[in-house]
């Protein structure tokens, strides 16, 4: 296995994994639309669909990669967007496909410490991010800092299968077609070894919404896409005790 492939269990795997997207970031586009079998777009516009009104006004895209959500969600009439990832080539890989003079800021940071002002986000977009994060619960505790109360996040995630008929469906897509196709694509299966296994190595969605509401959101729901594979849970920022009592 590549020295740049995170393994399990250490301590913070955060700079490995920043590697690893550094080195996949310009093969990315193309791996990711040949394992998704063209899915995953589809799966990004009912991701910003959730965010509602929120999604026309300043919007962060966290952990935004190569910017696909980004260049949606100035298509859905963003006023602006943040877009957060500690992989500056994953940015800049991205950043031809923005329109000239697009209200667009790319930001290099940890998902876990965001140079962003309390309260300064309609809306917070995390698109296949947020399972790479070491103490995940510390970035949705940065994403319920950085949203205005009322704001909402949505996360278009990966999580652990719970039911059998999942676990199976998913697993074996994961173990033996991902790292095929992944390593076809981009020269590095090792990459896409270690992209299958930290699904199951991540939450259930039902525990990552505990985690979301311990935070500070409310009205967290979630709900499985189609095919049965990737899932969209999404909370509101607690609007404080005020509108709270009403
Ligand atoms: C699988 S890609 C998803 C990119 C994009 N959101 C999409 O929909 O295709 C995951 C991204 O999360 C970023 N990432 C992983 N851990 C991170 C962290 N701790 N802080 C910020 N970005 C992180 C990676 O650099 C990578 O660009």
């Amino acid at each position: 296995m590549s020295d740049l492939v995170p393994t399990a269990g250490a301590a913070d795997r955060a700079p490995k994994v920043r590697a690893m997207f550094d080195q996949l970031a310009p093969t990315y586009d193309r791996a990711n639309r040949v394992i998704s079998m063209g899915l995953d777009q589809g799966w990004r516009r009912r991701a910003i669909a959730a965010l509602g009104e929120g999604g026309r006004g300043d919007v962060v895209d966290l952990c935004a990669g190569t910017l696909d959500l980004t260049l949606m969600l100035l298509g859905n009439g963003a006023r602006s967007v943040r877009a957060v990832d500690f992989s500056s080539a994953m940015l800049e890989a991205g950043r031809p496909k923005l329109p000239e003079n697009a209200p667009v800021e790319l930001i290099t940071a940890d998902a876990r410490k965001m140079p962003l002002k309390d309260a300064s986000a309609d809306g917070i977009i995390a698109g296949f991010g947020l399972r790479n994060v070491p103490e995940v619960r510390l970035a949705l505790a940065e994403c319920a800092r950085v949203l205005r109360p009322g704001g909402r996040l949505v996360v278009l995630e990966f999580f652990q299968p719970e039911t059998l008929s999942a676990r199976l469906l998913q697993g074996s897509y994961n173990r033996f077609v991902m790292p095929v196709l992944g390593g076809l694509v981009s020269g590095f299966s090792d990459a896409y070894r270690y992209l299958a296994g930290s699904i199951d190595a991540f939450e259930t969605r039902g525990s990552f919404e505990q985690g979301m509401v311990e935070v500070g959101f409310v009205e967290v729901w979630g709900r499985q896409m189609f095919p049965p594979v990737a899932s969209l849970v999404c909370g509101t920022r607690n609007p404080g005790p005020e509108l709270e009592a009403r």
